[in-house]
């Protein structure tokens, strides 16, 4: 069966992957409200099309920091490809290169940064950081970013530590043997194989190894080290917004992280807007969480978005077809992206404003 839909990819997944490995994917956090909102939420924009408008040359492809992208898309940083399929990160970058996607690279990536790189020299890469305890490693990560061609960094700070995931408790979920954090010495990534009854690994790791002490005023000491764009991501409300312009930031992610932080957060689709308004109109704005289909990467652009990224569907790909999976999973997005853009008279990202949305169900007059 040839996948249609970024759902036919998920179910292929699911057939070939290990129970616990498929829950540590599709799993979140506490009653997974939040991740089931996230994808129902980008439905609640419907879309307004306009008619006899010339569409015979839609144009998706974009500019972000500097590179070109053939859409404004990327891969999302989730930890542990390999997880996926033994190619790991190397088979996701060689699927977002050909994609014309960017790569957010995690810092639990389970091959090298310069690994991940060799396999897709042209490719456009980022690396994503959690604020560890231990900030000699990551002035040495940040450093070996940018010798590797890694393009900007992505700091994740809604994560003191790692939400209370039930399905992981439940599967006593760790990394099975092999499987590390290959860009970390082994002291600093080993507990996340620590299997214990109504555990998870993945949790107790960031309870040992995660800041839970970083506020605003430490964002200067990482600055200091890099002069790669930062951009901060799962900020959620204008009031962080703002903060983070204050504080010199060059991008925001709106994301609540797939619902696995904090349950009970909204769905990113209705805050985008909100943290779009509260900062400078030239900061990069991009937002994950939910997308399954070409028309949420419409929907996320038409309410600001200068970019979407793309988790869990990725993963799919990456399972059950490897590099080509992945692949299609993210050329299945753009081309659906270009039928949106086609279909709805907005044959330009510049087309994509506000008035390509209304709200589903309609308010009320
Ligand atoms: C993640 N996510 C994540 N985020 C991050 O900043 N660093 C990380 O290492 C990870 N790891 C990770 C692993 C897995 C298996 C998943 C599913 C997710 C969160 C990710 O970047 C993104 O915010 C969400 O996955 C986006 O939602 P969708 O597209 O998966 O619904």
């Amino acid at each position: 069966m040839v996948p249609l839909t970024l759902a036919e990819h998920g179910a292929l997944a699911e057939a070939r992957l290990p129970a616990v490995i498929w829950d540590f994917f599709e799993g979140a956090a506490g009653a997974e409200w939040t991740a089931r909102a996230n994808p129902d939420a980008w439905r609640r924009h419907v879309l307004r099309p306009r008619v006899l408008v010339d569409v015979s040359a839609p144009d998706c492809t974009t500019e972000l920091f500097g590179d070109r992208l053939a859409a404004p898309y990327g891969v999302a940083p989730m930890a542990y490809h390999g997880l996926a399929h033994p190619d790991a990160e190397c088979a996701t970058a060689r699927a977002a290169a050909g994609a014309g996607a960017l790569l957010v690279v995690s810092i639990f990536a389970g091959r090298t940064l310069e690994q991940i790189a060799e396999a897709a020299p042209d490719g456009t890469r980022w690396l994503q950081l959690y604020w560890l305890r231990d900030r000699e490693a990551l002035a040495a990560l940040v450093a070996r970013a940018e010798t590797a061609g890694y393009r900007a960094l992505v700091l994740t700070v809604d994560a003191p530590k790692v939400g209370r995931r039930l399905r992981d408790l439940r599967n006593a979920f760790a990394l099975p043997p092999g499987m590390t954090a290959a860009n970390l010495a082994a002291r600093l990534t080993s507990g996340a194989a620590r299997s214990r009854a109504g555990r998870s690994g993945i949790e107790e790791h960031s309870r040992e190894q995660f800041d839970p002490t970083v506020t605003w005023a430490d964002l200067a000491w990482l600055r200091r080290r890099t002069s790669l764009p930062l951009l901060l991501k799962g900020v959620l409300t204008a009031e962080d917004a703002r903060l983070a312009v204050e504080h010199g930031v060059d991008g925001l992610v709106v994301s609540n992280h797939g619902g696995r932080q904090l349950d009970g957060t909204p769905p990113a689709s209705d805050v985008l807007a909100e943290v779009v308004d509260a900062v400078p109109a030239d900061l990069p704005v991009l937002v994950d969480g939910g997308l399954r289909h070409g028309a949420d990467l419409a929907r996320a652009l038409a309410l600001g978005a200068r970019a979407a990224l793309v988790g869990r569907p990725v993963l799919w790909g990456l399972a059950h077809g490897g590099a080509d999976g992945a692949r299609a999973v993210l050329d299945l997005l753009r081309e659906e992206l270009l039928d949106t853009m086609v279909l709805s008279g907005r044959p330009t990202l510049a087309d994509l404003d506000r008035s390509a949305l209304a709200p589903w169900p309609p308010t009320a007059p």
